[in-house]
């Protein structure tokens, strides 16, 4: 098929990039590039000996849009472009507004006037916010507590409204609970522009010695060690679940749905320093400092719908996702 991949050229996007070319789909990569590199089309190239076709565009232009989609003649799309900072979009809310839920109207409309029905949806385990209970499955209440948070909940009930006015449509959400590493080959990974916010990159740059040590927000948490748990999920396994999400729409009757993509599994920040000290051979240094605010205790999915509708599961280990981040942080290093 002919896939089109907004923010293709982003982190979770290029990694399903080199999941769809392998299961023998056509690539086209739309992105604006304000959070990613342009060299990553090249180590896709690399990664799958076959040619992602790259288009430069913001989503937020409708014609811009409609042109590619009939120009390439698209059949169905990924939707991965957003800005996700939480911290930033609690400062900049209009920007998120604007770049998340208007990207993503201009996008349907685009797609209204082409005829493409056939979407998945980047959404978010923080639509879930404090869980009420362990593990989250769909049908836990939402709660967003950010901005950010809000549009990923905003675009899931325009989803489901246009799906309900139009039953032809094939709408899935995927939310993801925290992605992290890297392709085994170490040519693609999380390369944001800027300052990290998430715990893992972190962690990494403190095994680098790019930062000196890692600030442990809050050992106060009703977990295991009193840190933060997380259900971390290897980046390739969330690549390899829209595979499976694009073939379920295809032969499934529900306009609309949504899917939880994580492992169940829970680790909390000490149990990922640990790892990663294994997996790099160095200490990391860190401090305890206060919790940071909006964060909660613990986060963990329920994937049983995802492994029964869209029959995926995850294959790969959290020495696995440390492995190839650390690997991907080594490639760069010395390709520098
Ligand atoms: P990313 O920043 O690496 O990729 C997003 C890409 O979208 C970037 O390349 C950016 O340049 C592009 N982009 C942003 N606005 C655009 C616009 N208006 N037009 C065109 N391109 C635009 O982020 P990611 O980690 O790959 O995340 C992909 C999606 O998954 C996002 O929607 C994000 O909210 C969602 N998500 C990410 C995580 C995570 O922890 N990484 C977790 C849950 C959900
Ligand atoms: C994980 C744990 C922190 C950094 C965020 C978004 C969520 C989703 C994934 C997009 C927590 C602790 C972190 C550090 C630390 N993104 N931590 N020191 O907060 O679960 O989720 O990313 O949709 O929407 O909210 O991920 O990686 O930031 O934090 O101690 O320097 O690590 O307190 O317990 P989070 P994270």
């Amino acid at each position: 098929m002919n896939i089109l991949l907004t923010g293709g050229t982003g982190y979770i996007g290029s990694h399903t990039a080199v999941s769809l070319l392998q299961a023998n789909h056509q690539v086209f990569l739309l992105d604006n590039l304000k959070n990613s590199d342009i060299s990553v089309i090249h180590s896709i190239k690399k990664i799958t000996n076959k040619d992602p076709s790259f288009i430069k565009g913001d989503i937020r232009d409708t014609a811009l849009l409609i042109q590619v989609i009939n120009s390439l003649k698209i059949e169905a799309i990924m939707h991965f472009a957003g800005l996700k900072s939480v911290g930033e979009s609690v400062s900049h809310p209009l920007d998120y507004f604007n770049n998340n839920v208007g990207g993503t109207l201009s996008l349907l409309h685009a797609m209204e006037e082409t005829g493409v029905n056939k979407l998945v949806f980047s959404s978010s385990a923080t639509v879930y916010g404090d869980a009420q209970y362990l593990p989250i499955d769909e049908r836990h209440p939402t709660n967003v507590t950010n901005p950010y948070g809000r549009t990923k909940l905003h675009i899931e009930e325009i989803l489901k409204d246009l799906a309900s006015a139009n039953p032809s449509l094939r709408f899935v959400s995927l939310r993801y609970f925290n992605p992290i590493g890297a392709h085994e080959s170490g040519l693609i990974g999380e390369s944001p522009n800027g300052i990290p916010n998430n715990l893992m990159p972190h962690i990494v740059a403190v095994a680098a010695q790019q930062q000196p040590h890692l600030k442990v927000f809050g050992n106060d948490y009703d977990t295991s060690d009193g840190t933060g748990v997380r259900d971390y999920i290897h980046v390739m396994d969330l690549a390899e679940g829209h595979v499976a999400a694009l073939d379920h729409l295809l032969s499934c009757n529900e306009p609309f749905d949504i899917f939880n993509l994580g492992t169940g599994l829970g680790y909390s920040v000490l149990q990922m320093i640990k790892t990663f000290e294994k997996i790099c051979a160095k200490p990391i240094p860190y401090k305890f400092v206060a919790r940071r605010p909006g964060d909660i205790a613990t986060c963990c999915a329920n994937p049983n719908k995802a492994l029964k509708t869209l029959n995926w599961q995850t294959k790969r280990t959290l020495n696995d996702m440390c492995a190839s981040m650390w690997n991907f942080q080594i490639n760069a290093h010395q390709n520098q």
